[in-house]
């Protein structure tokens, strides 16, 4: 459990969150641990803490192969894609890292290939003959995500390393059962051939005492110890893929992702270390001593956080995790997360191209639920987060001290601070420390806005607005004050409001950007009276009914898209190809460009329009069939496609000298589209 002692420390702590795969944009899920970790390390920084925020792209194993597949990429070329888009939307949530490599830089290859030669050395890895899928039909071996089955513990259909739909546990390769190629779904064949394992079942008292010791959140801690309980399998770090980092012992075969993924933390701190030129600094957090490592993750890799990523240090003698968090599960409008069948939300598309604030998300985010509780998110509770408690309570005071101080003093008027309203601060401060040091962001969140209702509640009460046309000095006091609370309130919500921070320490009269180095204390002290203030504007606005609407729809088009699908939607029908015709019979064909000059429709029939067409060389009439497709309008002026060398035939009374080409669309008989040839002179030829 959280020692309420933690935090304010000495020691230097690292943060970490889980490496995202570098197989496609950020999307809410990841949020769920991103926000909470970076509105950690501001809290901690604002406690005068010497913190590190480091991550980085992980890019290696089967995640990022079947992404590669799907898209066509080599399997470099995707997570550079993805490594870029991921690296440039933190920054735009105001998450800041230290440091944001790669799993694939040189530093981590390194580091990885030094940790698994020590625990070669200290003898926690032996080689082991397993069997393992493989696909006849693809003609390779199908490890990991690449083969689904069943679940040996719980019987759920299951992903080949990880039982994804029922009881969440990792899977050691070869253990799946019924396995079938994820690939083409055919069922796949064992094959024999030399792995190598980490010695866990050795480390098993090891795991326990560190789990017992470990600070973080109960979850985390309580999952790990159950199954430490039924007792700790070798771990099988090997895979046999061409992508990964190459095993030292034996070069065709690459470390499972999950080696050189969390050391990715470790590399990520070094190059750090490296650009602010003090080489050896990264030690401090990594060789045994005092550094603090607090790992943020999400519930689903709890077994490698708390299991065989400690196991792996102690093997290798670097220092162990001090606090693992691990935060809840997030559904969407009501349904497991899930981008397959549309129940997400794209951070990129669906928020921040929207215009919508990155600050608004990191409040709901940390405030909605427990840390540790599963996060519903909907569009509705989100407006209501915003409408109600950002606008209603938190930007409303601060903009109605502003507001009036501007109006009637032109400046911060003179005042001392109530020392009801001091005691309400230092209990503020009080209650943030306690959420900081049990990992409970919601805490937090909800103890600022405790004190916005204060301020509310002091504005409302005083009455100033009625004291200034009798005592304006008195009125002045009761400003003063509502300002200094806007002042603390600035400090206090700048971890998970960084933006909207700033505004507000700007329309008091501060340098913005220096809302993000003043520590906790600073909020105990006012604002300085007779400081010039601009007009303010609000800081928080409204999420319109307009814009909900459309962020529902956005949501509810993609699951009916993704149910279609998977029904497999509406197949086209396609009519079978005719006889080959010889080159000889294709040569006879002539096919121009013509401009269509005029088009009308045919007295009487509704499928015929009459067209006066220009092939280069003369004007023809024609006569087509799409009169119930295309208005006249539609077609006159479009340059297409003619068939010139067919006989005249009449139609529906026209003498018809020429044909125009259309394409039939697949899945839609009946609905035909001129083959268009805009931009090219009448009387070209096709070749
Ligand atoms: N990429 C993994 C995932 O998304 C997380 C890796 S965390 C690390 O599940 F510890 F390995 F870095
Ligand atoms: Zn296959």
């Amino acid at each position: 459990m959280a020692e309420l002692s933690n935090y304010p420390t000495k020691d230097p702590v690292l943060v970490t969150c889980g490496l995202p795969y570098a197989s496609g944009p950020m999307h809410i899920g990841h949020l769920r641990t991103y926000v909470p970790a970076d509105v950690f390390v501001r809290l901690l920084k604002k406690m005068g803490v010497d913190a590190t925020f480091v991550c980085g792209s992980d890019t290696h194993g089967t995640p990022v192969l079947v992404a590669a597949e799907a898209e066509g990429l080599t399997p470099k070329e995707t997570y550079q894609k993805y490594h870029k888009i991921l690296k440039d939307t933190f920054p735009k949530l105001n998450i800041f890292f230290d440091n944001y490599g790669t799993t694939d830089d040189k530093e981590n290859i390194e580091r990885t290939t030094q940790i698994v030669t020590t625990l070669l050395d200290n003898g926690h890895i032996y080689p082991k003959e397993i069997e393992t899928p493989f696909c006849d039909t693809c003609g390779r071996s199908q490890p990991d995500r690449f083969v689904r089955g069943t679940c040996p513990y719980c019987g759920a259909d299951a992903r080949g390393d990880e039982c994804d739909q029922g009881c969440g546990r990792y899977i050691e390769p070869g253990l799946i059962l019924d396995p079938r190629c994820a690939v083409c779904g055919n069922p796949t064949r064992p094959i024999t051939r030399t792995h190598y394992f980490l010695k866990l079942s050795a480390f098993e008292s090891f795991v326990e005492k560190f789990l017992n010791e470990v600070d973080g959140t109960k979850n985390a801690k309580n999952f790990a110890l159950g199954w430490v309980k039924e007792g700790l399998r070798d771990w099988c770090i090997t895979r046999d893929l061409d992508w990964g980092v190459r095993f030292p012992v034996d070069e065709s075969l690459v470390l499972y992702v999950w080696v050189d993924a969390p050391i990715g933390y470790m590399s990520s701190t070094e190059q750090w270390a490296k650009r602010i030129g003090k080489r050896n600094e990264w030690e401090k957090y990594w060789k045994p001593g005092d550094g603090r490592l607090v790992h943020f993750i999400g519930l689903d890799i709890v077994q490698h956080h708390c299991i065989f990523w400690p196991a792996m240090l102690k093997g290798s003698g670097y220092n162990l995790p001090f606090a693992i968090v691990a935060s809840g599960m997030l559904k969407v409008e009501g349904h497991n997360f899930s981008r397959g069948r549309g129940y997400v939300v794209w951070i990129l598309k669906d928020y921040l191209d929207r215009g919508l604030d990155p600050d608004y998300l990191r409040y709901y985010m940390v405030s909605y639920t427990s840390q540790t509780k599963d996060l519903d998110f909907s569009w509705d509770a989100f407006a209501d987060k915003v409408n109600i408690e950002l606008v209603g309570t938190l930007g409303n005071f601060i903009y109605r001290g502003l507001h009036f101080a501007h109006k009637n003093y032109g400046e911060i008027p003179e005042g001392k601070l109530d020392p009801e309203l001091k005691k309400e601060i230092e209990a503020s401060l009080k209650t943030i420390a306690e959420g900081v040091n049990e990992y409970e962001l919601k805490k937090v969140a909800d103890e600022v806005m405790r004190l916005a209702s204060v301020g509310n509640n002091y504005f409302q009460s005083n009455q100033p607005w009625s004291l200034v046309k009798t005592d304006k000095k008195k009125a002045g006091q009761v400003i003063f004050n509502a300002l200094a609370l806007s002042k603390a309130l600035a400090v206090l919500i700048e971890p998970f409001m960084p933006g909207v921070a700033e505004k507000v320490w700007g329309q008091l009269g501060f340098e913005a950007k220096t809302v993000h180095d003043v520590h906790f204390e600073d909020a105990l002290s006012p604002p300085k009276a007779g400081t010039k203030l601009k007009k303010p504007k609000p800081v928080i606005s409204k999420i319109e009914d307009e814009q909900l609407v459309e962020l529902r729809r956005i949501i509810k088009e993609r699951v009916l898209a993704a149910e279609a699908r998977q029904k497999g939607g509406p197949k086209p029908k396609m009519t079978p190809i005719k006889e080959t015709i010889s080159y000889e019979d294709f040569q006879k064909i002539d096919l121009r460009a013509g401009k269509i000059l005029k088009c009308e429709k045919v007295e009487g029939k509704d499928r015929l329009l009459k067209i006066e067409v220009d092939i280069g060389s003369e004007k023809r009439t024609m006569a087509t069939g799409l009169g119930h497709l295309y208005k006249p309008e539609e077609l006159q002026g479009l340059t297409a496609l003619f068939l010139v060398n067919l006989e005249p035939k009449k139609v529906g009374g026209i003498e018809s000298n020429g044909m125009i080409l259309a394409v039939e669309k697949a899945g839609n008989p009946g609905e035909w589209v001129p083959v268009r040839l805009d931009g090219v002179p009448p009387g070209s030829k096709a070749a």
